[in-house]
């Protein structure tokens, strides 16, 4: 009942924003996403597509001998799910939203002009409808902040990851210290289900579920963003005060550090932690069932 109501929440939040939507709009999402980084929004978008990437190369598709069964948790559109399926990855796209343009029944389009296939499944991430040992890697992108019971969804993952699979949490928002001073979440926020925990919640998360072999990468979304904040100063308005902090110090602290070759390199190297305990982040974990283990 209550992954129903995320899901319906999370449609009804979208609909304003697909209300005029295309095929050709749904088939631009890589491209706008890619485009440009000049305006906030963009610029956090191409940020989370970069990250992206660095899982996909890190899930080393290609060099697989068989095809990798691979499992879209919460896929959405199921744009992410395409431009798996046409890396080779025979996917399966799991989500409770059907609607086009919001939803699973978007993956016609993208089928039809990329002539991919992958399956779709219509379910809840939170009681995963798949036989154990099924998927050798399983993509969470932004999605399963969504669910109330983070361990509990990372166990189930688990169970259906075959010995050896790993699973991928991608642009995963986390709770930061700042985020405290800022006003709760409210309005669509709250009506979609966004849950999301800090990075050390996810990492014990990930440990009490059962994961063997953790590993974070830094984000090249933050990487780019540092680059470029300097010029693309443009961080939307604040919510309150925890937000006005945190973006003066990323708007204006951090770019003027970022400049000297040093402090590029300790931040890359040792302030990911700090900065997504203070500021949050969008996260990439790369979790791994051992190959010893059975479900
Ligand atoms: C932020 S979107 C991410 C979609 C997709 N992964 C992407 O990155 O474009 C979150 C998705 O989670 C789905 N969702 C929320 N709760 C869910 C649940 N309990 N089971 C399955 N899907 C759920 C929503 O329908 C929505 O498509």
């Amino acid at each position: 009942m209550r992954a129903e109501t995320a899901s319906l929440g999370w449609e009804t939040c979208q609909a304003e924003t697909v209300a005029d939507a295309t095929d050709q709009w749904l088939l631009d999402t890589e491209v706008s996403y890619r485009s440009a980084n000049i305006s906030h929004a963009r610029h956090f978008s191409y940020g989370m597509l970069l990250n992206f990437d660095k899982a996909v190369d890190e899930m080393h598709l290609s060099e697989a001998g068989n095809r990798t069964q691979l499992l879209d948790l919460a896929a959405g559109t199921t744009w992410l799910t395409d431009l798996l399926a046409q890396r080779g990855a025979s996917c399966v796209a799991l989500d409770m939203a059907a609607a086009k343009y919001v939803g699973l029944e978007s993956a016609d389009v993208f089928m039809k002009k990329h002539l991919t296939y992958y399956e779709r499944v219509l379910g809840d991430m939170n009681k995963l409808p798949f036989r154990d040992n099924s998927f050798d890697i399983v993509l969470s992108h932004s999605a399963i902040h969504h669910s109330p019971n983070i361990r509990d969804a990372l166990s189930q993952v688990r169970a259906v990851l075959r010995p050896g699979g790993s699973l991928f949490l991608v642009n995963e928002p986390t709770l930061s210290l700042s985020g405290l001073f800022d006003a709760p979440i409210t309005g669509e926020e709250q009506v979609r289900g966004e849950n999301p925990t800090s990075l050390f919640g996810y990492l014990l998360a990930l440990r009490r579920a059962g994961f063997s072999s953790i590993r974070m990468y830094f984000p090249p979304g933050l990487s780019h963003r540092l680059d470029t904040l300097a010029e693309t100063n443009r961080l939307g308005d604040p919510r309150g005060k925890g937000q006005k902090v945190k973006y003066f110090f990323i708007g204006r602290i951090l770019p003027l550090w970022n400049r000297s070759p040093v402090f590029r390199y300790i931040i890359r190297r040792y302030l990911f932690w700090p900065y997504a305990f203070v500021v949050g982040q969008f996260v990439i974990i790369k979790a791994s069932k051992s190959a010893r283990q059975a479900a």
